[in-house]
């Protein structure tokens, strides 16, 4: 790629308009005790896409950015687009092209602030969209590190597995810095439902690192026991066992609620979810809000604890089949 971008910089490749795609994540099993080196397990879900497009801004154009509800020059994004535009930059820098500017668009199906790797699959399909203008294929090294640069600027220290997973076509553990590609089996189904309550992730993770240092030996004694949750669960997982992977689902849960960063629409979804005969029930993301997740023996089950879930107030459910 170092190559292709140097030919770039000596103007073989003039910019055209650029393309890139990402999906959403759900972290099955381990977030937040992933961040200080524990096992997590986290799954494209393929159906839900975040789409960005690049196009090259004329030297007297201001370059603008159009995400979410925002249209309107890019430097003027604000906070909640920093990651975004962070992407921007070093991916331009990468390319040896600091100076050009490009209007960038995001389109999303599903929404942000949720714990779904929104963040990350923005700057993922950004870093993809200006490669693909300046028709440079980078390594997916190169691709992971931009993102992860941009996810620094969103979510303070971030452990890597959304700017993974929102690109990847398998399920990818991380454990120890170390990531690879999970091949679940098994009949099930995760439900997936948004609270409608926004969590911050970042908020969430600061949280989690002040409440350590205030109690090393309490809390992490909480994070040791979510990594030995999730290491049980992978395993599971891989071998098909459905009933046990909900169990540790469940312990996971109550780790993460006494982790405080739970939230009463949270509890209030999961209790529904398992009352309707999920295998297991749990917050997935950064937490304080966002998405639950559910696991159901069947495509029946599903459709019951979907229904549940809207009939207890979830803004938007998803059903996605582990193994297809
Ligand atoms: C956020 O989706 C997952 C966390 O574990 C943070 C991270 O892994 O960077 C909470």
């Amino acid at each position: 790629s170092a190559h292709r971008a140097g030919a770039a910089q000596k103007g073989l490749n003039e910019p055209r308009e650029g393309y890139g795609q990402t999906w959403a994540k759900t972290i099955l099993i381990g977030e937040h005790s992933v961040v200080y080196g524990h096992p997590a397990l986290a799954l494209p879900l393929h159906e839900l896409k975040m789409q960005a497009w690049a196009a090259p801004a004329a030297p007297d154009e201001t370059p603008r950015l159009h995400a979410l509800d925002y249209d309107g020059p890019l430097e003027q994004s604000g906070e909640r687009f920093g990651g975004l535009r962070r992407a921007v930059e070093v991916t331009l820098k990468f390319l040896g092209h600091s100076g050009q500017g490009f209007h960038i668009r995001t389109v999303s199906d599903f929404p942000a602030g949720r714990g779904l790797g929104s963040s990350a699959a923005a700057s993922g399909a950004v870093v993809r969209a200006l490669l693909d203008a300046y028709q440079v294929d980078a390594s997916q090294e190169d691709i992971l590190n931009l993102t992860n640069e941009a996810e620094k600027i969103t979510h303070g220290h971030p452990s890597g597995l959304d700017a993974a997973t929102t690109a990847g076509e398998q399920p990818v553990e991380l454990s120890a810095g170390n990531m690879r590609s999970v091949q679940p089996h098994g009949a099930g189904y995760l439900v997936i439902a948004d609270t409608g309550v926004a969590g911050s992730t970042k908020e969430a993770v600061e949280g989690v690192r002040s409440r350590l240092q205030a109690d090393p030996d309490g809390v992490g004694q909480l994070l040791d026991s979510l990594g030995q949750e999730a290491q049980e669960a992978i395993g599971d997982l891989e071998e098909g066992q459905m009933e046990p992977l909900g169990e540790h689902m469940n312990q996971a849960q109550d780790l993460l609620n006494a982790l405080q960063i739970g939230h009463p629409q949270l509890d209030h979804l999961v209790e529904a979810a398992r009352s309707e005969g999920a295998l297991g029930a749990k917050l997935t993301g950064g937490g304080l809000g966002g998405c639950m997740l559910a696991l159901a023996a069947d495509e029946e089950s599903a459709d019951r604890i979907s229904q549940a879930l809207k009939d207890s107030g979830a803004k938007q459910v998803w059903a996605h089949q582990l193994v297809a």
